[in-house]
């Protein structure tokens, strides 16, 4: 590049001194040493000129092509700075420019796979321990029955119901997680029909009085009678959806605490809200509960845990209803969850019915 640089400069400088010549020989008062001299100036100024200008413009954009390399070669990519070359007439000043977006665009691709990979890692520490529970609880219980507990019928039954009730929230577990990783890869289809949204809350109640009654929670259900609380989604997932967040209204209530489901039909949405009076979620935590495995830390030892993949199932489905989970809480007074979803017209429920029957 330097010599060919110098090269550049020589031709152009002995160009621009033959020119000179030239002319000054065309007028009639030049002498030949005028010529001589006038030509040798224009030679040396134009070759340091030109020299100077091409050296210092090569010079400094390898410099930075070079550094930036080595800035690549030692792994440092993050310090490289934006920049957009794409103007440049400057070939050098592309080349430089098309290096640093590709290496931005290579860190930013390191980036993404470091994360996925320390998403994997705590995914799997959070399953295991997780798992670890219940299975650890299990097998204490077989072999304290193995060892001799199995001869006395009151611990016997005792220790059995106990390893049941690990074994059925491990099936609880591993269900979830299926469920949740299921509807991520789209394995699980979405079917969407009108439905009472009313009807659903309903049935939710039924299954979960007796759990509730048991520490004499009261479920109250706020609804207008004779309104239309119809709506178009997954009867199924949204049964889970409530489900989901009404067990969790009574499992994080104190005994003879309060549960108020209500449903507001507005103009084009259904809003439901679940609310309870309950320990409430601190402030730092409440970000983070619809994340897979995230329990607020006092809940994760009181033994009637959940999975804790109840809210993330929540957000997935509404999510797939293009809805979404909102949640305001206070510590010591409770919390309140809500969600809405499209409102369906009636007659539009006759249509589906009809179309539902034989011909
Ligand atoms: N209504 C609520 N009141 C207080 N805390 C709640 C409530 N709902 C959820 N949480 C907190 O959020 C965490 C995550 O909830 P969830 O995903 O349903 O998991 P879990 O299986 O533990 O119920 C719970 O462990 C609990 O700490
Ligand atoms: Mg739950």
């Amino acid at each position: 590049m330097l010599v060919s640089s110098r090269g550049i400069s020589l031709i152009l400088a002995l160009a621009i001194s033959a020119l000179v010549g030239a002319f000054l020989s065309l007028m009639d008062d030049s002498t030949a040493v005028l010529i001589f001299v006038a030509s040798g100036l224009a030679f040396s100024a134009s070759y340091l000129l030109i020299n100077i200008t091409l050296e210092f413009l090569v010079f400094r954009e390898i410099a930075n092509i070079y550094s930036l390399l080595e800035k690549i070669q030692k792994k440092e990519l993050s310090q490289i700075p934006e920049k957009s070359g794409k103007s440049s007439i400057s070939p050098l000043r592309r080349i430089n420019a098309v290096i640093n977006s590709y290496a931005l665009a290579r860190q930013k691709e390191i980036d993404a796979l470091q994360k996925n990979a320390e998403f994997r890692r705590e995914f799997i520490a959070d399953i295991s321990h997780e798992l670890k529970t219940p299975i650890f609880a299990t097998q204490g219980y077989i072999h304290t029955l193995l060892d001799g507990a199995i001869d006395d019928k009151q611990v016997r039954m005792k220790f059995l119901k106990r390893a049941a009730k690990s074994l059925d929230s491990l099936d609880n577990l591993v269900q979830d997680l299926l469920t949740l990783n299921q509807m991520e890869s789209g394995v699980i289809k979405f079917v969407f029909k009108d439905f009472d949204l009313k009807e659903v809350i309903e049935e939710v109640i039924e299954e979960l009085e007796h759990k509730a009654s048991k520490r004499h929670v009261h479920i109250d259900f706020k609804y207008e009678p004779d309104k239309n609380y119809l709506t178009h989604a997954d009867r199924q997932k949204i049964y889970r959806v409530c489900q989901n967040l009404i067990f969790n209204a009574v499992k994080y209530n104190h005994d003879e605490g309060e549960v108020k489901i209500s449903l507001k039909a507005h103009k084009n949405h259904i809003q439901v809200d679940i609310k309870d009076d309950g320990q409430g979620i601190p402030p730092e935590d409440l970000k983070r509960i619809f994340e897979r495995f995230y329990r607020v830390e006092k809940s994760r030892n009181k033994k009637e845990g959940g999975t804790g993949l109840g809210l993330a199932i929540v957000k997935h489905i509404l999510e797939g209803h293009k809805s979404k989970i909102s949640v305001s809480s206070t510590v010591g007074k409770g919390s309140i969850f809500s969600f809405s979803l499209p409102l369906a017209k009636e007659k539009e429920l006759d249509q589906t019915t009809k179309a539902e029957q034989p011909a």
